[in-house]
C-alpha cells in the first residue's frame, strides 16, 4: 500500500464517499438556495461554476486537507522558484516564467533575461514579417506562414490561431504542418506561394523525426520553386532549444528563436513556439495572451486553496478518478473556434499525468490520469451525448463557453448558450420515472404503452459538470484559460505524485518505427518481430 492510499486524509475521503451514498444534485440544488454562489469563483473575466458536481462542503473540505497533506502549497512555491521539479529529466518547469516578471533563478543565472531577450527578438521579427519588411527572397511580402511542428510544437499555437483569428492580420494565411502524413504536407504546398511563404520549423529538441522530414522536404520544394539554395535563409526560421541541430539543417543562428530544456514542450505556447501566433495576431495581442496566463500564475501562488481555481479543478478531477473510478472526462466548448481545445488538452492531461510510477520510482496502487476527450457543442450533442445522459459510465463533463460572440448573429449565439445551459442542466437534474409518466400521459399513452416506454425516458441525472464562462474569446481569457488547466494538471500530478514534466512513455514506439523503417523497402519478407507485426509489414509490402 502506497504512503498516499494509507494517509489519514485519503481513508477519511473514501469513508466520506461510501456515506455520500447517493448523494443527489437535484436535491442538493433544491435544499440550498446558495450552492452556486458558494460553488462559483470569478476571476476577472472568467467565471468557474462547479456547483454541480458531486460535492458537498465536506468534499471540498477533506480534498483540501488531501492537497495539505500532499504539500501542494510547497510544490506550488518550488514550481514558481524554478526547482528541478522534472527530476527525472533534471529540469525546473517554468512555463510560468515565461508569462511572468519577477526574476527567477536558474542555477544562479535570472532566465528573465533570457526570456526577454527572445521576446524582444519576436517582437521584431513578428512587426517585420507584418508590415512587408521582411520579405521573401525576391522581395516580395509574405503572405503565408506555415508552422512544421508536432505536439507541443503544433497544438498550442495552432488551438491560439484558431481561437483568435478574429484578431489575424487581413490577408496572412496561417497553416499547421505536424503530421507525417504527405497527404497534409502536400496539400498545404499546393495552396502557397514559395516567394511569398515564410516556413517556421518548430522543435524543441529538433530530432522529431516527422518536423525533420516535413521540413527537409519544404525545403526541397522551395529550392526547387526558387532555383536557389540561398533563398532557404529567407525562407525558413527555427524555433528550438538546440541550436546545433538548428544549424545542421541550414537554418542561420539569427534565424533560430530559443526557448530552454525547462520549457516542457506541451507548455511552450508562451516561449517563441507561439512565434506563428506573434506573427498572425501581432506581439501584443501575444503579450495579451501572456498576460491572461499570468494572472491566473498569481491567483494559483496566492490564493488560499478554497478559493483557489486550479485546486478546486484538479482536485474535483482526483475525487472522481481515485473515488468513483471515472476513467475519462469530456471537455465540451461551446466555441466552434476552440474545436482544436480537447486535443490540446489531450496531451496537456494525458501526457503530463498518464503514468504509473511516484516520483520516487515505485507502482502506483491508485488510478492516475484519465482520458480526456470531446468535440465542440452543439456538434457532440447529437454524436456522443446520448451515451453522457444515459450510458452506464460516470463522466464528468467541462463546458466552455463565452458570453460574447465575435459575429453579428446574435440569433445563433443565444441558441449556442441555450444549449450549452441545457446539456449542464439535463446532466445534473435528470428526468423522473413520474416526469416521464405525466408527460406521456399528457399525450395520451395507455398504461401498457407507458409501461413499455417509460425505462426508456427516463434520465437518471446526477451527473457532474464543471461550467467555465469567459466573457468574450480573447488573448486575455484564453491565456487564463489555457494556465488554469495547466496548473490544474500540476494539481493532479502532486497529488497522485507523479512527475508531470516528463514523457518516458512515448519513446518505445519512436524507436520501433526507426528498426521498421529500413525493413519496409525491398521486397525480402520480415521476420524479426512477432507474428503478427511481422505479418502486418509483409502485408503492407506486398500491397505497394
Ligand atoms: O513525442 C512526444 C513529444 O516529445 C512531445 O512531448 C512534444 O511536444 C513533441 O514530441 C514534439 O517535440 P519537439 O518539439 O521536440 O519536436
Amino acid at each position: 500500500m502506497s504512503s498516499l492510499t494509507e494517509s489519514a486524509p485519503w481513508k477519511a475521503l473514501a469513508a466520506h464517499r461510501a456515506r455520500m451514498g447517493a448523494f443527489d444534485l437535484r436535491a442538493a440544488f433544491t435544499a440550498d438556495p446558495g450552492r452556486f454562489t458558494r460553488c462559483s469563483l470569478g476571476l476577472d473575466d472568467m467565471l468557474v461554476d462547479y456547483s454541480k458536481n458531486l460535492v458537498d462542503e465536506e468534499t471540498i473540505a477533506l480534498l483540501i486537507d488531501l492537497a495539505r497533506h500532499c504539500g501542494l502549497p510547497a510544490w506550488i512555491e518550488r514550481m514558481f522558484r524554478g526547482e528541478q521539479i522534472n527530476a527525472t529529466e533534471g529540469r525546473a518547469a517554468l512555463h510560468t516564467a515565461l508569462r511572468g516578471t519577477a526574476p527567477v533563478f536558474v542555477d544562479g543565472k535570472d532566465v528573465m533575461l533570457e526570456v526577454a531577450r527572445v521576446l524582444g527578438q519576436m517582437r521584431e521579427f513578428s512587426a517585420a514579417v507584418r508590415a512587408g519588411r521582411h520579405t521573401g527572397h525576391r522581395g516580395g511580402a509574405i503572405r503565408d506562414v506555415v508552422n512544421i511542428g508536432i505536439g507541443g510544437s503544433y497544438l498550442g499555437p495552432a488551438l491560439a490561431a484558431a481561437a483568435l483569428e478574429p484578431y489575424a492580420a487581413p490577408g496572412l494565411g496561417l497553416h499547421f504542418v505536424s503530421n507525417i502524413d504527405g497527404a497534409l504536407l502536400d496539400a498545404t504546398l499546393g495552396q502557397i506561394d514559395p516567394g511569398t511563404t515564410l516556413f517556421i520549423v518548430a522543435s524543441k529538441t529538433f530530432t522529431t523525426q516527422e518536423t525533420l522530414v516535413n521540413a527537409r522536404s519544404a525545403r526541397r520544394w522551395l529550392v526547387e520553386k526558387l532555383g536557389e539554395e540561398r533563398a532557404v535563409a529567407r525562407h525558413f526560421v527555427a524555433v528550438s532549444s538546440n541550436y546545433a541541430a538548428a544549424a545542421e539543417f541550414g537554418i542561420a543562428r539569427e534565424n533560430v528563436f530559443e526557448f530552454w530544456d525547462w520549457v516542457g514542450g506541451r507548455y511552450s505556447l508562451w516561449s517563441a513556439i507561439g512565434l506563428p501566433v506573434a506573427i498572425y495576431l501581432g506581439m501584443e495581442r501575444f503579450d495579451e495572451l501572456r498576460a491572461g496566463a499570468h494572472a491566473i500564475d498569481e491567483h494559483f501562488r496566492r490564493a488560499p486553496l478554497e478559493r483557489n481555481l486550479p485546486v478546486i479543478l484538479g482536485l474535483l478531477d482526483v475525487w472522481y478518478v481515485n473515488f468513483f473510478g471515472a476513467a475519462s472526462r469530456v471537455v465540451l466548448p461551446y466555441a466552434q473556434s476552440l474545436a482544436l481545445l480537447p486535443s490540446y488538452l489531450q496531451q496537456l492531461e494525458m501526457e503530463s499525468n498518464g503514468k504509473r510510477i511516484t516520483r520516487d520510482g515505485s507502482p502506483v496502487d491508485y488510478d492516475t490520469g484519465a482520458v480526456v476527450w470531446g468535440e465542440p457543442g452543439t456538434n457532440g450533442q447529437h454524436a456522443f451525448y446520448q451515451l453522457l445522459h444515459q450510458g452506464t459510465r460516470l463522466i464528468p463533463a467541462d463546458f466552455i463557453a463565452a458570453c460574447r460572440p465575435h459575429h453579428a448573429l446574435s440569433e445563433h449565439h443565444s441558441i449556442l448558450l441555450a444549449n450549452f445551459l441545457a446539456q449542464t442542466e439535463a446532466l445534473m437534474r435528470g428526468k423522473s420515472a413520474e416526469e416521464v409518466r405525466g408527460e406521456l400521459a399528457a399525450q395520451g399513452m395507455s398504461e401498457p404503452g407507458i409501461a413499455r416506454h417509460l425505462p426508456h425516458r427516463v434520465f437518471p441525472g446526477n451527473r457532474p459538470s464543471t461550467s467555465i464562462v469567459l466573457r468574450r474569446l480573447d488573448p486575455r481569457t484564453l491565456g487564463a484559460l489555457i494556465a488554469l488547466y495547466e496548473h490544474r494538471v500540476f494539481v493532479q500530478s502532486v497529488i497522485w505524485n507523479v512527475n508531470a514534466f516528463d514523457q518516458w512513455g512515448v519513446e518505445l514506439g519512436k524507436r520501433l518505427a526507426g528498426r521498421i523503417l529500413p525493413e519496409l523497402s525491398g521486397n525480402a519478407p520480415v521476420s524479426t518481430h512477432d507474428a503478427s507485426t511481422n505479418g502486418l509489414i509483409n502485408h503492407c509490402k506486398s500491397q505497394r
